[in-house]
């Protein structure tokens, strides 16, 4: 009898929480919805009125966080009979840095705010040859274009170098200040550290090893890409070879991106069949008058050839798609969800060219998980885990990048189908996807070791460089102190934006690409495949995404591709041909670098 009382008294509590948590939906929108606007208008107008604003949103909703977590943490939810309410109770009580105290919380968000605000405003002057003297030079776009487009060494080099004086050396002190309480935030919650809470998302014991295993398997990939591309850079660069360290490591301003982290723009320099045309079509594009609207358009005609949600009128009409001149933004791309069901937006500084194009895709992918998820309960509007989300525009990318489906959207009109032009298309994706591995794994190597306390302050430039000369094997063009944070000199550290994410994405993307072109009855190989018009494909990722985060991240890709684990064959058979032509001019040539930093490059 007093077994059944229970029960009973259990069911009761359990439709009572049922109730409860459709009203915190309800709520949740409304709140969670002006504490998005008000960070969109920060973050598209740089002033101070408007930081304030975002700050008092992001107090408000942080107060309703807790208020919620409270509740929620008052009913026994590990004993729900639905394990669907389990989960969202679990979500709800899990409150991130909300359980701060007003004062901490307030700090965090302004310390954050500031960092970002140094980062999307800064700008570098005095370039070397310049005449006028008040000549000053943003990011976005004309330092970026320069490391892009630049064969000059001292030009590179002083993008390079001005970029990091001028960012991240501004932000130590902050960053230290900002570390701190999100780690007092974490420990509050009942885990070891921040990176501790952040690894949480994956719901898995293992996580940190299973991204070195996977790491450990990409790897020689990554170094016959590496290898081939120093000695072809060793040609372009003939007149500074003494500048090569002797140690194998690339100097990080000659690979045509600000961190070295894609390696798409010096493409013509390592061109397998160098006489043959590229695979960047970005002439192509200018020449036939490509606007950025176009290519958001070119875009979602891509998601709806394959059946999936057209982007919304709202969308079109509030989207940032070009930096505007009028005032300060934060250009980094991003895409949003305001949390009411129905406003979605993509704010980013769009040029014409080909890479911009496969960012559009990726934001998109944002958007229309958004649009796949956005009627299901708030805390199960995510990915399945952060690679998930990363994951999907890029994936619809990999077809659109085919010379298939350049060719067919009239973007490449002399493609020769050989096996020189297959290379030559392989490598422009290995320069893309391959290039990034190290990049996307280091990141949040050294944030977990700053979260961990392993890196101190004093070490934060040092253990930086210890990683990316040892992962990357590229080190630093001129001499960097200790005083120097090059970590806050890349957007997702001030902006606090977890990286391995993108990682994890590298690998999924693959996955989930086979598995889509297996739903397609692709027969090409699969660096070939173009899913384009696929309602079958469509169907695949379109069921992945309406998920969410209401089921743990294996389920979902065990439905998807059957299998429960995260996996690198997919990429390893994308890239086979490529990797065994690597293999065969590097036959006899020294492969790898040294662990450590060439000698003088790190003044401790
Ligand atoms: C930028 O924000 C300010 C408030 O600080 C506002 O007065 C101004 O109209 C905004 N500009 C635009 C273009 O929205
Ligand atoms: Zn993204």
């Amino acid at each position: 009898m007093v077994a059944l009382g229970l029960f009973a008294l259990a069911l009761a509590n359990e439709e009572e929480a049922r109730q409860w948590a459709e009203e915190y939906n309800a709520e949740a929108q409304v709140v969670w919805y002006d504490n998005v606007v008000a960070s969109w208008n920060y973050n598209t107008n740089l002033t101070d009125y408007n930081q304030d604003e975002s700050l008092k949103y992001s107090a408000i909703k942080a107060a309703f966080d807790r208020e919620s977590g409270l509740t929620a943490s008052s009913y026994d939810y590990e004993n729900f009979e639905d394990q669907l309410l389990a989960r969202q109770f679990r979500k709800i009580a899990d409150i991130g840095e909300a359980v701060l105290s007003e004062e901490d919380f307030n700090r965090q968000s302004e310390l954050r705010a500031e960092m970002q605000r140094i980062y999307s405003t800064a700008e570098a002057c005095n370039k070397p040859g310049d005449d006028d003297p008040d000549k000053c030079y943003p990011l976005d776009p004309d330092l970026e274009q320069i490391m892009a487009t630049s064969t000059d060494w001292d030009e590179l080099k002083w993008a390079w170098e001005s970029w990091r004086d001028v960012s991240g050396r501004l932000m130590p002190d902050m960053y230290e200040e900002y570390a701190g309480l999100l780690n007092k935030a974490a420990d509050m919650n009942g885990y070891d550290d921040n990176g501790d809470y952040w690894r949480s998302w994956y719901e898995m014991e293992t996580f940190a090893e299973e991204c070195e295993r996977i790491w450990q398997q990409l790897r020689p990939l990554y170094e016959q890409l590496h290898a081939y591309v120093l000695r072809k850079l060793k040609e372009v660069h003939a007149d500074h070879i003494d500048e090569f360290p002797f140690t194998g490591h690339i100097p990080a301003h000659l690979l045509g991106n600000m961190w070295s982290q894609s390696w798409g723009n010096i493409e013509e320099f390592v061109r397998p069949a160098p006489e043959k045309p590229g695979l960047d079509v970005t002439e192509e594009m200018i020449r036939q008058g490509y606007t950025p609207l176009k290519m958001f358009e070119l875009s979602e005609e891509f998601f709806t050839s394959l059946g999936l949600i057209p982007m919304t009128e709202k969308f079109w009409d509030d989207t940032m798609m070009v930096k505007p001149d009028d005032r300060d933004v934060v250009c980094h791309a991003s895409a949003w969800d305001f949390y009411n069901q129905e406003d979605f937006r993509i704010k980013q500084c769009t040029e014409v060219s080909m890479s911009w194009l496969i960012t559009t895709h990726h934001e998109m992918g944002h958007v229309e998980y958004f649009l796949q998820y956005k009627d299901l309960p708030v805390q199960y509007r995510d990915g399945g885990n952060p690679g998930f989300h990363e994951a999907i525009g890029d994936v619809l990318a990999l077809s659109v990048s085919t010379p298939e489906h350049l060719e067919e959207i009239g973007l490449l009109p002399d493609f020769e189908d050989d096996p020189d032009g297959d290379l030559n298309f392989l490598m422009n994706q290995a320069l893309a996807k391959i290039a990034f591995i190290p990049f996307g794994y280091l990141i949040d190597q050294w944030r977990w070791n700053v979260f961990s306390g392993e890196t101190q302050k004093e070490d934060y430039n040092t253990d930086w460089w210890e990683m990316r000369c040892r992962y990357q094997g590229v080190a630093p063009p001129v001499g960097r102190l200790a005083t120097d944070f090059d970590a806050g000199a890349k957007y997702h550290v001030p902006a606090n934006t977890p990286y391995i994410r993108y990682f994890i994405s590298h690998i999924l993307q693959f996955q989930f690409h086979k598995a889509m072109c297996d739903a397609a009855g692709n027969t090409n190989p699969l660096h070939r495949c173009d899913v384009y018009r696929s309602e079958e494909a469509g169907t695949a990722i379109g069921d992945l995404m309406k998920l969410g985060s209401s089921v743990h991240w294996e389920e979902a890709l065990e439905a998807m591709t059957g299998t429960t684990e995260m996996s690198a064959e997919p990429l390893v058979e994308y890239f086979g041909p490529l990797l065994e032509w690597l293999e065969e001019q590097n036959a006899g040539e020294t492969i790898g670098w040294s662990n450590e930093c060439p000698e003088g490059t790190i003044v401790p």
